[in-house]
């Protein structure tokens, strides 16, 4: 396709969230807010992957226009790749197809909550730049972690702060002291809007992301770069937490 009507195409299509860099050199969003986004990102995650993944099933959550699916199908993996907004829907196959990937890559109009009907496992999870979006987050991590197999590769907005608060198995009902200590596993509730964004949630600190990852069932958790998590799917939630679970599976 001409570059002329490449870049037409790319007019049409935007707003652009993701800078896809497409083969005759144009880029879909050259100057983003973030720099050269999501690239520098991917670079980070980068020696945190198999080498190869060829074979790999992967799902991208959240897929946005494709930036990190299309890295993903280069490198051998099958994905299934999902979003809620037809419109980053509609980029990420419109780039799918001049890209070259589009055989390895199924795009789906499809929630997070909505993997809880889903019976299919995947090797490689890619939760990015989701969570904080979701009412929800820790009933999403639940879900998630059913259909995760092996690696799960997670990023959410943080709180300032590096802390991690030794908290014990239990504490009694008058002693909240400790819930106010800065390594305190937390998440700030977002009423209205942050940066502008009525959908930004939530914020959780950095003990509050290992907690919500240990607590959905993610084991081998390692922050890899600014708020970047690998972890991987450890077993599912036991007792009283598996029965609420439960619960909402049959809801769904
Ligand atoms: C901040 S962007 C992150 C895009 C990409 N994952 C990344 O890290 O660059 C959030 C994306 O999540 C999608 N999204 C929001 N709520 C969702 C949900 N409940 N299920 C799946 N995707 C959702 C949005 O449409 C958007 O494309």
């Amino acid at each position: 396709m001409p570059s002329a009507l490449i870049e037409s195409q790319i007019e049409q299509l935007g707003p652009w969230f993701h800078n896809l860099h497409l083969p005759d050199g144009t880029q879909t969003a050259p100057d983003h807010f973030l720099g050269d986004f999501p690239a520098y990102k991917w670079l980070e995650i980068l020696p945190f992957l198999p080498e190869d993944l060829t074979g790999i099933r992967a799902l991208d959550i959240g897929c946005n226009a494709g930036y990190y699916s299309f890295e993903l199908a280069r490198r051998g993996a099958e994905v299934t790749a999902i979003d809620t907004d037809e419109r980053y829907l509609k980029q990420a196959r419109w780039a799918a197809k001049i890209i070259g990937v589009n055989h390895c890559i199924e795009f789906r109009l499809l929630s997070v909550y909505e993997l809880a009907r889903e019976s299919e496992m995947y090797d490689l999870v890619w939760f990015m730049g989701v969570l904080y979006h979701l009412r929800y987050p820790l009933l999403a991590l639940d879900i998630v972690r059913q259909c995760c197999g092996r690696q799960m590769i997670f990023q959410t907005m943080t709180l300032p702060g590096d802390e991690v608060f030794p908290v014990e198995a239990d504490y009694p009902l008058q002693q909240r002291e400790a819930m106010n200590q800065p390594g305190w596993p937390k998440m700030a509730f977002i009423e209205h809007r942050f940066a502008g964004d009525p959908t930004n949630w939530w914020a959780a600190n950095h003990a509050g992301v290992e907690a919500l990852l240990r607590s959905a069932g993610f084991t081998g958790i390692r922050r890899i770069a600014h708020e970047i998590y690998s972890c991987e799917a450890g077993s599912p939630p036991a007792g009283l937490a598996a029965r609420e679970l439960d619960a909402v599976f049959h809801f769904y």
